[in-house]
């Protein structure tokens, strides 16, 4: 493949259409994902949502082609620098993979290598890009990188081994890592739960400024609002394995349009609406093995009617004058659903 230009801001680096993700179980087909639709632009940093088991995972591990293939089928489009990476040959997509897009996992320690240093690994990482690419100039590169993810002193960390870092320098390797090919999309995917808040506020910031800096798209996979608050321009509500909500993170977390939405933030203590009370949602995400027709959040809903169980398409719902948002729910114009008291004030939250 020859090499893409970068997408000028505000074109979308990525975009889904209609991706389904079935794994074949012993016990059958599991539709995962149905229908997920959503684009990211370039410098966008767009934060995943939902509660586990909604889907988020899997739609990361879609996009870089990482679901096992012999026991998991994906219908739809992965769109990204003019190719679909559903479909691209797997020799196509070991290019994409790394270089234009990467990925962090929450466990950093499973990912990297114990027997070798950490210098070497970033480097490794940067020379399977560049296989005429210099030894020396792939640990200069390895050096820069661990610079640039605020690891001081990094040529001395270069010769260190992963268990020779605290959690947190484990995490920025894995950042270094990531970044050392400067991909134009990176899916993060709970890169900071296993963190202590401090070190997890640091990571934050550090994945913030790359982004702003350098115009890197960002998918942020987390279940916590407050890190959305914090990191994201834009935020997409995952439910059951559909996209329910897709808004600027703003108007997201202060006027929800989607009942789930507006339940997370109200199971958020201390930080929903004056007036309305904290409250955890009523029962549990139902499994794939068992998914509802319709709304497949009825059951749990407090605003749940008879039409609700006919399916519910993802609407846009922007009032006029608003950036386009999204929500799957016919009842989106007349409810008034409460939000956070104010988005910064959720920054920080931790969920209960
Ligand atoms: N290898 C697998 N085989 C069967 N089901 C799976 C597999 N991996 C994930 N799932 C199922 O897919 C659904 C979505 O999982 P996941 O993407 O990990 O959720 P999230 O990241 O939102 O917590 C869950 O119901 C999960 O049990
Ligand atoms: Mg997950």
């Amino acid at each position: 493949m020859t090499p893409t230009l970068p997408a000028p801001p505000g074109d979308p680096v990525l975009s889904l259409h209609d991706v389904g993700i079935t794994f074949q179980t012993a016990a059958g087909d599991l539709a995962v994902t149905h229908k997920v639709s959503f684009e990211v632009a370039a410098g966008e940093r767009v934060g995943l949502v939902g509660e586990s088991g909604c889907g988020k995972t899997v739609t990361g591990l879609a996009i870089m082609r990482l679901l096992p293939a012999h026991q998991c089928r994906v219908a739809g489009s992965i769109r990204f620098a003019g190719a679909d990476l559903n479909r691209l040959p797997e020799k196509d997509m070991r290019a994409i993979r790394g270089r234009d897009v990467a990925m962090v996992f929450q466990e950093p320690m499973s990912a990297l290598d114990p027997v070798f240093t950490v210098g070497s690994q970033i480097a490794e990482a940067w020379r399977a890009h560049h296989p005429r690419g210099s030894a020396r100039e792939a640990r200069e590169r390895a050096v820069q990188a661990l610079a640039q993810v605020g690891i001081p002193l990094p040529e001395k960390r270069c010769d260190e081994y992963p268990h020779q870092l605290s959690g947190g320098m484990r995490q920025r390797v894995m950042i270094a890592m990531a970044i050392i090919c400067n991909p134009r999309l990176l899916i993060a995917d709970e890169p900071t739960t296993a963190l202590d808040v401090t070190v997890q506020a640091q990571i934050l910031d550090l994945l913030r400024e790359l982004s702003e800096r350098t115009g890197m798209a960002l998918l942020f996979i987390t279940h916590d609002l407050g890190v959305v608050a914090e990191t994201c321009t834009r935020m997409i509500t995952m439910y059951a394995g559909e996209v329910v909500e897709d808004a600027p993170v703003d108007t997201a977390l202060a006027r929800p349009r989607h009942p789930y939405t507006s339940g997370l933030l109200r199971s958020l203590p201390r930080l929903s609406a004056p007036g309305s009370r904290f409250s955890a949602i009523p029962g549990r995400v139902p499994s794939p093995a068992r998914m509802p027709g319709g709304c497949r959040f009825r059951a749990r809903c407090g605003h749940a009617q008879p039409p609700c169980s006919a399916a519910q398409p993802l609407q846009a719902v922007a009032a006029t004058g608003e950036p386009p948002r999204w929500a799957r729910c016919m009842r989106h114009a007349e409810l008034d659903l409460p939000g956070a008291v104010a988005a910064t004030a959720l920054a920080g939250a931790q969920p209960p």
